[in-house]
């Protein structure tokens, strides 16, 4: 028996890869025109940090996170999310001493130990971004523009924005005891994950699968909002507003870990099965001072980009498979051999994709691998040929052949591609 892959994680092979580069791209690209820049941090931390910035009760810190001791025996964990490492890095490195606020973005592989189903993986894959040093609520809409855009330019259909508030430490406590009122008198009648959550967590209780028709009367965390989360709340709204981001209000919305206050969102969407979020995220005021860094406010999103495939996939979306290669060499001989092989050396540093076979394959075999290849040019060379420092290449859209110089191999071919 061969080895197989561990569960809930994939091979991405060529064919398929090439759709990942393309919401790379995309997400890069993005980066650029919001004046996002890229960190990378490890893809392991100290299981502490996870711990104290994700939050105790949560379910990745309590259920989900690849744990292990260390030769050293320190214990550390592969990251089940991007936030926390970059926060850390950023008190770490001290970038709360910089003039400017400190927008970052993040694509990389993170892990959680969940019970996989399509779109849900135990390594995934998360495009980031992370705005911290600036409390202007001006920027939260940045956050939210910047994944509703990504999904917009993606062309994916019926993504919507939803957002809520869930208000400062002090708001929020007085939202936990309502709350825990409401729960309470149904206490017995809840899924034994609830039951226990209610003490420790109650705001996850809303967000419930198996529960959720028993709290369409829950009281809203919006009426606990003091004059500061909904002014705050207020000029987030108005900002989407002007900038045309069409989203909805949903005072349910909770997020699945505990730095959250203030701005709170996520982006939904139809047709990835049982899961509708494609990603989330929101304003984490408390958190750098939570990893030891001073009291600077910070907002960001993940999203997931699997969940973005999937949707891709269910909506037929169209995106360019493995690239055509420009030109594929096939040489008649020993001598032409030799040169083809200087050749190409000297195409791919000029520039272009180009190929030759190494299975020491009949000419009709070869051009067979150039159609596979989808090659735009095939060029000939054989011991005439050489002799004239010349070669023979085709344009295979047209059949149409002419012969060049050696020496102008490169431009030609340059002029005919772009
Ligand atoms: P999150 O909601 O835990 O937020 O994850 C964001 C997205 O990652 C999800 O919406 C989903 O698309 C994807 N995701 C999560 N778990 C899985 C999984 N097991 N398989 C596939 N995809 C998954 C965060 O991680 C926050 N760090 C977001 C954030 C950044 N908040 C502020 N800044």
């Amino acid at each position: 028996m061969g080895f197989q892959k561990p569960t809930g994680t994939q091979d991405l092979l060529p064919g398929v890869v090439e759709r990942w580069q393309f919401i790379e791209e995309k997400a890069r690209d993005l980066c650029r025109r919001f004046n996002y820049q890229e960190i990378r941090t490890p893809i392991f931390e100290q299981t502490s940090l996870f711990e104290r910035g994700v939050g105790e009760t949560t379910d990745i810190v309590e259920k989900e996170m690849y744990t292990f001791l260390d030769k050293g025996d320190r214990s550390m964990t592969l990251r089940p999310e991007g936030t926390a490492g970059v926060v850390r890095s950023y008190v770490e490195n001290k970038l709360y001493g910089e003039p400017d606020v400190s927008k970052l973005y993040y694509i990389g592989p993170m892990f959680r130990y969940e019970r996989p189903q399509a779109g849900r993986q135990r390594q995934f894959h998360q495009f980031g971004i992370e705005a911290i040093g600036a409390i202007d609520p001006a920027i939260d809409a940045e956050v939210i523009s910047l994944g509703y855009e990504l999904c917009r330019e993606l062309g994916l259909q019926g993504v919507t924005v939803e957002i809520n508030s869930v208000g400062n430490p002090s708001s929020r406590a007085d939202y936990r005891e309502k709350l825990i009122a409401f729960l309470t008198p149904m206490r017995e009648s809840l899924c034994k994950d609830c039951q226990s959550r209610i003490d420790r967590n109650p705001m996850r209780v809303l967000d419930c699968k198996v529960d959720q028709d028993k709290f369409t009367g829950a009281p809203s965390i919006l009426d606990s909002l003091d004059e500061e989360c909904l002014s705050h709340f207020e000029r987030v709204k108005t900002y989407l507003t002007e900038m045309g981001v069409d989203y909805s209000i949903n005072h349910r919305l909770v997020r699945g870990l505990d730095y959250y206050t203030l701005t709170a969102f996520e982006y939904k969407a139809q047709g990835i099965g049982a899961i509708d979020t494609v990603g989330g995220g929101g304003r984490y005021n408390g958190l750098v001072a939570e990893v030891g860094g001073p009291d600077q406010p910070g907002v960001g999103l993940a999203i997931g980009l699997e969940r973005i495939q999937l949707i891709l996939e269910n909506q037929n979306i169209e995106i360019q498979g493995v690239k055509p290669l420009d030109v594929y060499l096939v040489a008649l001989g020993e001598e032409a051999d030799k040169e083809v092989t200087k050749q190409l050396f000297k195409l791919r540093q000029a520039g272009i994709s180009a190929e030759r076979d190494y299975l020491g394959r009949k000419m009709k075999a070869q051009f067979k691998s150039a159609d596979r290849m989808q090659a735009r040019y095939t060029a000939i060379l054989g011991d005439d040929e050489l002799a004239r420092g010349e070669i023979a290449v085709k344009f295979m859209e047209t059949g149409e052949q002419r012969t060049v110089k050696l020496e102008d191999l490169a431009n030609e071919l340059k002029s005919g591609i772009e």
